[in-house]
């Protein structure tokens, strides 16, 4: 059994883009800048958006953090975003979701320009992806494309099957596993809260990608031998600890690793790769401009 180590990976990667960015200031062009909207207190999204601007600053990239208030308004909020669409300083942005419950997401999500767009979830970006053309790929799927391409997990004739069609992870990885090419050329099937029977499905797969949020929901008795887990469930389970919770994954990983050939780990394992390649989307979104000013 292999882990596959999301933390290490995801090093290796922030150091290659230091790398480029190094090359950027001895060369002396701008640096890419990342800015990053959070609208309310929620506990989770504030230290995900925290680990977003860190590894800004990690990189040397420039970066903005926009904070946002729980009451803020609709129209409070597409302000901002027009701002941002038009600051020239600014490569790509994101709005961290959830949203608080008097803003419409899709609206927010259409008000971001495409170009900009680092997240890839605006419908221009997603379709894009959806027909094999270059686009900023929503950054978890690209982080799980990522480790299973540097720890060549072989994808190709192999069953993959999906648990969770949320828009961010499982919609969007079952068109991607299902493309051609490496990672890819799998045979897809995603499940969802309406799939019955769900273990005699898992218990085909080749590969598991669970993005459900349910801690220790993928048992062992659900799993064939030598299959490939994915697991992107991160979960905040309440304990006496000082930090006053721990963070937990999909997968019963004590039981489901023994029979697993590759395995990721909560934490550790597909978290830190988003995001590293919400990086490199960014520096991908400086390319482009560069190349468009020109
Ligand atoms: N909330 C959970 N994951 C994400 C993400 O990848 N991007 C944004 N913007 N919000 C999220």
């Amino acid at each position: 059994m292999t882990i596959l180590d999301g933390r290490k990976t995801s090093n290796d990667i922030k150091n290659e883009i230091k790398a480029e960015v190094d090359k950027m200031k001895a060369n002396g062009e701008k640096v890419p800048h990342l800015a990053a909207v959070i609208v309310g207190n929620d506990g989770a999204s504030l230290t995900y958006v925290g680990s977003k601007v860190r590894a800004c600053e990690r990189v040397g990239f420039d970066s903005t953090l926009v904070k946002m208030p729980n009451t803020t308004s609709e129209v409070e909020l597409l302000d901002k975003i027009d701002e941002l669409n038009n600051d020239p300083e600014i490569d790509g942005f994101i709005v961290q979701l959830p949203l608080p419950k008097q803003i419409d997401t899709q609206k927010v999500l259409l008000a971001v320009n495409a170009d900009k767009d680092v997240d890839g979830f605006h419908p221009t970006n997603f379709g894009k992806m959806a027909l094999d053309m270059s686009t900023f790929i929503p950054a978890t799927p690209f982080g799980i494309l990522e480790l299973l391409d540097r720890y060549k997990v072989e994808t190709d004739g192999k069953h993959t099957v999906i648990i969770g069609r949320s828009h961010i992870v499982g919609r969007p990885m079952s068109i991607l596993m299902g493309r051609k090419g490496f990672p890819g050329n799998s045979t897809v099937t995603l499940t969802h809260s309406h799939t019955k029977n769900i273990t005699q499905i898992t218990s085909q797969a080749d590969i598991i990608i669970s993005a459900l949020g349910v801690p220790g929901f993928l048992k062992a008795e659900m799993v064939k031998d030598d299959a490939v887990i994915i697991d992107v469930g991160i979960t905040r389970v309440p304990d006496d600890s000082e930090k006053g919770y721990y963070i937990t994954g999909d997968v019963d990983f004590e039981n489901v690793s023994k029979k697993a050939s590759f395995i990721t780990p909560v934490p550790g394992g597909v978290g830190p790769m988003t995001i590293a390649m919400l990086l490199k989307n960014t520096l991908l979104a400086r390319e482009r401009h560069r190349l468009a000013k020109k």
